[in-house]
């Protein structure tokens, strides 16, 4: 048995933590929200997340962030705009011996940096890894079959993580390319943001195909150029998270960009859903296309919708009218 807290009573927090007190681990669940932790406490489940699911009462739920003394496994699940705060809120707690892992899904809007580097400059001596991949925490913590990976440069890292929350209904690979699997997280709802807003404009399938296709091109191109491996991107973190983000209505960068494509103001959307990390994520994914030469069109198409004011049935006609190409033509160029 091993002593694992989670960062983050969110959904997806709170389903990583019933699956580890299921495979038999002390599992304590952390969180900035007294509020939150209150109604958890009292209502037995997460009522607004997971509605429905009952938590095991040996899970702790707990604002003190002394209940991180003695962990071997620190997981990282806040929206990612507040993993370097939290970081470094938890200082005091977190010791060398700690492997710390990032469950979120972003780049660092100043930095470029994935969170799981933003963790690892905040903590130079421990062994960090990342779990991603296709994983809706409404289906998650309902024991609905899933598979993710758990990535690290560190192998005995990795496998600690795939240890850990292996279950019946997780089913988790090993993957030594962390960089490539977070960039396929994050640049993943920026094309989500995208197809949600085509789904506003009802569009068809044939788009949604089309977005998917030409957004995990591009998100390759981009990954690539910032060290991450090509066949990472046709794997569960790259690809996998796409069509899960793309397809559901649990995504809500894919809702935010239905009420986008509708014709809802970007600011708005993403007041109504809630955390829409694309937003976020587009912005640091535009400026790094252009530091990299990389060609984003769906990025740069939705970046003018989102951040200037450009109209979403034109960004979808630029996007049509672009020149003439050949399939791969600027693949890993
Ligand atoms: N929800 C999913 O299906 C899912 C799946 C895979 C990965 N993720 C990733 O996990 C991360 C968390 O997602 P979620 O859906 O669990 O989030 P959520 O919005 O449900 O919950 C986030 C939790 O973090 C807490 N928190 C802790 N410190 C905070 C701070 N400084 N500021 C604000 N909130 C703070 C909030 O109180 C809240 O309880 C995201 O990066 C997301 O991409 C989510």
């Amino acid at each position: 048995m091993e002593k694992v807290t989670i960062i983050g009573a969110g959904g997806f927090g709170v389903s990583l933590a019933i699956i580890a007190n299921q495979n038999h681990h002390a599992v304590t669940v952390w969180d900035i929200s007294e509020e939150i932790v209150q109604a958890i406490l009292r209502d037995g489940e997460h009522k607004t997340k997971l509605p429905g699911v009952p938590l095991p009462k040996e899970i702790g739920f707990t604002c003190d962030p002394q209940c991180m003394e003695g962990s071997n496994l620190i997981v990282f699940v806040v929206p990612s705009q507040f993993i370097r705060s939290v970081a470094q809120r938890l200082k005091p707690y977190i010791t060398p011996q700690m492997v710390l892992v990032n469950a979120s899904k972003g780049l660092e809007e100043d930095t470029f940096l994935t969170m799981s580097q933003v963790i690892q400059s905040e903590y130079p001596d421990n062994a960090v890894g990342v779990i991603t991949g296709p994983s809706h925490a409404e289906e998650v913590g309902r024991g609905v079959p899933t598979t993710v990976v758990a990535a690290s440069k560190n192998e005995s890292a990795a496998a600690m993580i795939q240890d850990m929350f292996s279950s019946q209904t997780l089913r988790i690979y090993i993957n030594t390319d962390p960089v490539g699997c977070e960039i396929g997280g994050a640049l993943k709802n920026i094309i989500a943001l995208a197809a949600g807003v085509c789904d506003g404009l009802k569009c068809g399938d044939n788009t949604k195909a089309a977005l998917m296709t030409r957004g995990i091109h591009e998100i390759t191109n981009l990954g690539v150029k910032m060290g991450g491996k090509p066949e990472t991107f046709c794997g569960l973190s790259g690809i996998g998270d796409l069509i899960v983000t793309c397809c559901s209505m649990h995504s809500r960068n894919r809702r935010a960009g239905i009420l986008i494509g509708e014709g809802v103001s970007p600011e708005e959307a993403v007041k109504q859903v809630g955390t829409v990390e694309g937003y976020y994520c587009c912005h640091a994914a535009w400026k790094l296309a252009q530091v990299h030469h990389v060609s984003m069109p769906i990025t740069e198409q939705l970046y003018h919708v989102l951040f200037d004011g450009a109209s979403a049935a034109q960004a979808v006609q630029n996007l049509m009218n672009r020149p003439k190409k050949r399939e791969y033509e600027d693949i890993l160029s």
